[in-house]
């Protein structure tokens, strides 16, 4: 089997599955400027979904992590997307209302689209079958989405500071300094995951990890059920 980086990809990179990941990042993906930049978005995403047994995008569940943030509906792609749409609002009204500001909104949505691409590997059920029978021998998982994510971009040609995204989104962020797009995003990507939940989109089984002060909101179509 073909190596790409040291990852065994499972099924050819074709131009279809690319097209899957135009498909599945839509409309977001669109909204970077930079043509070479977005094309690499979609080679790298590509690598992933070839390296996994995920086939695409949308067929990664929505979770935040193996044990955590399950959504009630959705997948991945709708949770990268949303991340992208948060990180342009961020960016957005800072530099409308400062001016002043500089901030780079093509990496914000590269990043926010890329900053769990090392999902694929994290959540692929046959690392996490691997990793649960001896993870004396593996680790468990081997490596975190967060840090494969860096390997995966960095080898599909994206820059350092999408891979720096990557690693610094999540609970690694917190040992290093981040850069400002690198701040946008893991803003972003917290805040979606923390309302989400507190208006009720994730599985109450998986929140264990917001604390126990998060109270969930019903949803309106769980009241209308109740209500029948
Ligand atoms: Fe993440
Ligand atoms: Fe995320």
């Amino acid at each position: 089997m073909e190596k790409i980086g040291g990852m065994t990809l499972k099924r050819p990179i074709t131009d279809e599955v690319k097209k899957t990941v135009l498909e599945d990042l839509a409309p977001e993906i669109h909204e970077i400027k930079d043509p070479k930049l977005k094309q690499l978005v979609v080679d790298a995403w590509a690598l992933s979904c070839c390296t996994s047994s995920f086939k695409r995008i949308t067929d990664i569940p929505g979770w935040g992590g193996p044990d955590d943030f399950y959504l009630k509906r959705g997948n991945q792609a709708d949770h990268l997307r949303g991340v992208a749409r948060f990180s342009m609002l961020m960016a957005d009204d800072m530099v409308k209302h400062y001016p002043e500001v500089i901030v780079d909104r093509d990496i914000c949505i590269a990043g926010a689209l890329c900053h769990d691409i090392g999902k694929s590997y994290e959540l692929d059920p046959v690392n996490q079958t691997r990793w649960k029978a001896d993870p004396s021998a593996s680790g468990d998982p081997t490596f975190r989405h967060s840090i494969y994510g860096v390997h995966i971009t960095l080898t599909a040609g994206l820059p350092e500071v999408i891979a720096h995204i990557c690693m610094g989104h999540s609970l690694e962020g917190q040992f290093v300094t981040l850069s400002t797009e690198c701040m946008v995003v893991r803003h972003a990507d917290h805040v979606w995951w923390y309302i989400g939940c507190s208006m009720g989109l994730l599985d109450p089984k998986s929140i264990g990890i917001a604390g126990p002060k998060m109270k969930p909101r019903k949803l309106r179509t769980e009241l209308n059920q109740a209500a029948e």
